[in-house]
């Protein structure tokens, strides 16, 4: 699958966006080794603080369906639903990602006239990760 494809996914995810509050629709869509597709948006909340982010709620989906596997993810947003500029991932995202990516988990980030790519390590480096709690004294 192409970034540009992922990006299509996104883009229809971001369609589902439940944000009330801030305006702001977000899509993601999670390309799995296995070439299995989730997508997400962000679902808002009265009490802010239980919002979730749109990759979060692509992750979980995965994640609970069974997946540990990832290769890729899309991301778009933007107010009512316009994109414009990057819609980079929070560190809370950013963390979650952490928890099942490699350091070269791709991460695309989509305008209106093109698609920015980093890695996860570029977008968290010297991360809090999973190894960490593994090693010996
Ligand atoms: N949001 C996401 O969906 N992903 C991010 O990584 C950043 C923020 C959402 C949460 C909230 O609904 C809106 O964008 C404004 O913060």
């Amino acid at each position: 699958m192409t970034k540009e494809q992922l990006a299509i996914y996104a883009k229809e995810a971001m369609k589902q966006a439940y944000s009330p509050y801030s305006g702001y629709c977000v899509g993601a869509a999670l390309l799995c080794k296995d070439g299995s597709v989730y997508t997400g948006c962000n679902i808002e909340n009265a009490g802010y603080s239980a919002t979730n982010c749109a990759e979060r709620t692509a992750f979980f989906k995965a994640v609970s369906e069974g997946k540990r596997e990832f290769s890729a993810l899309a991301v778009c947003g933007g107010k009512e639903g316009t994109i414009w500029g990057i819609f980079p991932p929070c560190g809370v995202c950013r963390q979650v990602m952490r928890e099942f990516c490699e350091d070269d988990f791709k991460i695309y980030l989509v305008k209106h006239d093109g698609i920015e790519t980093y890695t996860l390590n570029q977008l968290l480096p010297v991360s809090f990760e999973p190894n960490i709690l593994r090693e010996e004294g």
